[in-house]
């Protein structure tokens, strides 16, 4: 198994460029089921997610060729519509592909997925909607199988206790593309993520109003066709590089951003005293120390993204005060605490909040990877400690960010990906 092994306390200066967006691409690429004919997907960064998902839509009857970060899908075989458990436990987000089977092919089983390292993850909301698009929805063997001969339009409510469901809304919003009649979704998800979808589906011919506000209306019609579509730049990427350059006082100019997509986490940088300005179809980032503590709460977008939370709390540990963390999406995504705490970061938490104290000087030591943006704050700790961090099980990292070690790398990080097994 790789891990990374960086020497920090090196200042980044130079440029970076932003992949698309990884949670933009998945639910596009499931979407790609709905089409008659073939679709082109742009920008889609080379990632074990985005492998994850062009095997299943194989497994599903599609033919996939991937040129560079373009992507061409064209169903070829209805056949079959199952994601098996063996696909849908290595990547959560396989279940993006329910909505469009069901719509398309009348009938889709897709293993139940299950809990994960940022806790209990139920899919209530997702199922539910469909059922309201009049599916009948039912659990054999661990698999959910959703069938309807052709859904019909409804109003769904997609709210629970965390919000709504960014996914989930992705579902519902594409099986009702095809929907006999009009859908209104209330309480949707405002993510930029499923604006992109709906510019997607828009461009495969569908009729969708009202997506990045809690209300969209989708009005069925009969048949989709292929579109082309560029995916949006990756925020959450574009975040983890801002800390970057802020956690190590060094400046990045990073490009393919779109700030009007990170309002909430750039307030949050500059009111610690991060400087971030926009610059052409980027931003550049500097700090020089002196950072202050911040209160924040992660919260549906527009608010601060759950996916930057283990990010801003690697920051915050270099920030004068206390800084109070309050994970409003999983009230469990914590994981990254004690690891953080192993490299001297002094945190608290109670329930799903946490105190970060600091300033403190981090010094290096091994730590273990657990989910994707955990691991994210991990390399950006180890950036900033003293002597050697050893980031273990970094595969969690390539499920999200391209090649990291070498983007960081060209900026000035002493990082290097080994094998664990020649670690000492
Ligand atoms: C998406 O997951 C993202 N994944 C996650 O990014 C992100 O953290 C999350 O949205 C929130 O922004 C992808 O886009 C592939 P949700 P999703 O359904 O859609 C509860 C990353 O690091 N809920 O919006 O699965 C749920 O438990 C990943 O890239 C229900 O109660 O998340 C949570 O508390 C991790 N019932 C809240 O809603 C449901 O049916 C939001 O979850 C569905 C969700």
């Amino acid at each position: 198994m790789d891990c990374l092994v960086i020497n920090g306390g090196h200042r980044l200066r130079g440029t970076l460029r932003v992949s698309g967006a990884k949670n933009a691409a998945l639910p596009i690429m499931a979407a790609a089921l709905l089409a008659d004919g073939p679709s082109t997907i742009e920008d889609v960064p080379d990632l074990h997610d985005i492998q994850s998902q062009i095997d299943l839509l194989k497994m599903l009857g599609a033919e996939v060729v991937r040129t560079g970060s373009t992507i061409r899908i064209e169903v070829k075989d209805t056949g079959n519509s199952h994601a098996p458990y063996d696909v849908v436990r290595k990547m959560r987000a396989s279940i993006c592909v329910l909505g469009p089977l069901l719509a398309k092919r009348g009938i889709a089983r897709v293993s139940m997925p299950g809990g994960c390292a940022i806790g209990d993850r139920p899919v209530d909301l997702h199922l539910r909607g469909l059922e309201a698009l009049g599916a009948s929805i039912d659990l054999e063997n661990g698999d959910i199988v959703a069938k309807a001969k052709r859904l019909h339009g409804g109003a769904i409510f997609l709210g629970g206790n965390f919000g709504s469901t960014v996914l989930g809304t992705a579902n519902v919003m594409s099986a009702a593309t095809l929907a006999e009649g009009t859908t209104v979704i209330e309480s949707a998800a405002c993510e930029p993520e499923i604006v992109d979808l709906a510019n997607y589906l828009r461009a495969m011919g569908a009729k969708i109003t009202g997506d990045g506000t809690p209300r969209i209306t989708i009005e069925g019609v009969t048949s989709l066709r292929g579109a082309s579509h560029r995916i949006i730049p990756d925020r959450i990427e574009a975040g983890t590089f801002m800390i970057a350059a802020a956690i190590t006082n060094g400046e990045l100019q990073i490009d393919n951003v779109r700030p009007d997509h990170l309002m909430a986490f750039i307030d949050k940088l500059r009111a610690i005293g991060v400087i971030a300005e926009e610059s052409g179809t980027g931003v550049i980032v500097s700090s020089q120390r002196n950072l202050r503590a911040v209160s924040l709460t992660t919260q549906p977008y527009p608010g601060f993204p759950t996916d930057l939370q283990a990010q801003f709390m690697a920051l915050l540990t270099t920030a004068d005060g206390n800084s109070i963390i309050t994970e409003k999406i999983f009230p469990d995504r914590f994981m990254h605490v004690a690891e953080l705490s192993r490299l001297g970061a002094r945190i608290h938490r109670e329930g799903p909040t946490v105190i970060v104290e600091g300033p403190r000087q981090l010094i290096g030591a091994p730590v273990m990877a657990s989910d994707l943006r955990a691991s994210a704050a991990l390399v950006l700790a180890g950036l900033a400690a003293r002597d050697t961090t050893t980031v273990n099980r970094v595969y969690h990292i390539d499920r999200g960010y391209e090649k990291i070690e070498l983007r960081l790398k060209a900026v000035g990080a002493d990082i290097q990906r080994k094998d664990e097994k020649d670690i000492d």
